[in-house]
């Protein structure tokens, strides 16, 4: 559906250049919803505006349905265009227009007769719950109501992608919540692809089914959501999921291990098979149960006090009753 190709992005300013994606590979598929992740700067926004030609690529192909968008000019680009919305930040509506003329921009663009645009823009009113909203400005919605307005404006042209950069970073916890599960209902209702970029790990454990991690403008870490949340491999993906209070280190003795139970093992009791089997002690340091996408992991962080040989058994026992192990300190 998408494939970014070795896409590089460096802004030149007089005379110095800001070196923003290095060599990007990335494969989204038909009705993912794809989560980008990074911290600030890491090059989330560059990524994302390069997909719709909102940047130019320094270099690189894109291709969106087999089309390389990259070498499109003009009327091609528009027509290609028509098929990537946006949704953003700050929702840019028009102030001065009522939600049913925010909605129904796109469409007067494309000059869709009267009849058209009042069915269509009915129909999409309904799918964002904002039905009796439609006479009113921007002004008087709440943010959550106005990102509402965004994603309808956003599906007036019945697009294929949708581009979200930082959607629900404006919004409180719960209003966050309920407008990924308006964008999750429009994937499964529409089939279409959704891209989220984001810089809260809760975004993408919520609603992405892949997941790509962005550092300083590189792809450090790429893959199925459940399987970077259970085996993070890179230093800055552990960073951005395990933001754990642990003991200072002068209170932990012998090993400090973290287990990951997956769905397969969150039932088991694992803790006192291992007990009982090494004959250990073991301190509960931190623990936890998360959700990704509805499915349950539990992260366990504990501390044994025992030799190497022994440590590497446990650690094979655990991985082979679905728990995987990660040592912290050696
Ligand atoms: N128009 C521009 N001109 C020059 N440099 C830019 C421009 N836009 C972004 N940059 C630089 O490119 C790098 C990546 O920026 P980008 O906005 O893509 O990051 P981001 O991950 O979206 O960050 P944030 O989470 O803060 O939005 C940064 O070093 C930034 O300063
Ligand atoms: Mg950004």
């Amino acid at each position: 559906m998408i494939e970014i190709k070795n896409l590089s992005k460096i802004y030149s300013k007089s005379n110095h250049k800001v070196v923003a994606l290095k060599n990007i590979n990335l494969s989204i598929a038909k009705g993912d919803i794809y989560g980008i992740i990074g911290l600030s700067g890491a090059g989330k926004s560059s990524l994302i505006r390069c997909i719709n030609r909102l940047e130019e690529p320094t270099d690189g192909d894109i291709w969106i349905n087999g089309v390389n968008i990259v070498k499109l000019e003009n009327k091609e680009l528009r027509t290609a265009r028509k098929n990537i919305s946006m949704i953003f930040q700050n929702f840019n509506l028009f102030s001065s227009k009522t939600v049913f003329e925010n909605i129904a921009f796109p469409l007067r663009l494309i000059k869709t007769p009267n009849s058209i645009i009042k069915e269509k823009v009915n129909e999409l009113l309904k799918l964002v719950e904002l039905t009796d909203k439609a006479n009113v400005y921007p002004a008087q919605l709440s943010g959550g109501q106005k990102q509402r307005v965004g994603i309808a404006r956003s599906l007036a042209s019945d697009p294929d992608v949708l581009l979200c950069d930082e959607a629900t970073s404006a919004l409180d916890p719960k209003t966050t919540k309920q407008i990924l599960s308006l964008l999750k209902n429009i994937n499964e209702k529409l089939g279409l692809t959704i891209v989220i970029i984001t810089h809260e790990m809760e975004v993408i454990k919520e609603i992405c089914n892949r997941v790509a991690i962005l550092e300083d403008g590189c792809i450090v870490e790429e893959g199925p959501t459940l399987d970077v949340f259970t085996s993070p491999e890179s230093y800055v993906t552990r960073n951005l999921i395990n933001q754990d209070q642990l003991l200072p280190n002068e209170y932990l003795k012998g090993k400090v291990l973290t287990l990951s139970f997956t769905e397969k093992s969150v039932g088991e009791p694992i803790i006192s098979r291992i007990v009982k089997k090494f004959n250990v002690e073991i301190n509960i340091l931190y623990g936890k149960i998360e959700y990704i996408q509805h499915k349950p992991i539990g992260k366990l962080t504990v501390q044994i006090n025992v030799n190497d040989d022994v440590l590497k058994n446990i650690i094979l026992f655990s991985e082979k009753n679905h728990v995987q192990v990660e040592v912290l300190n050696q």
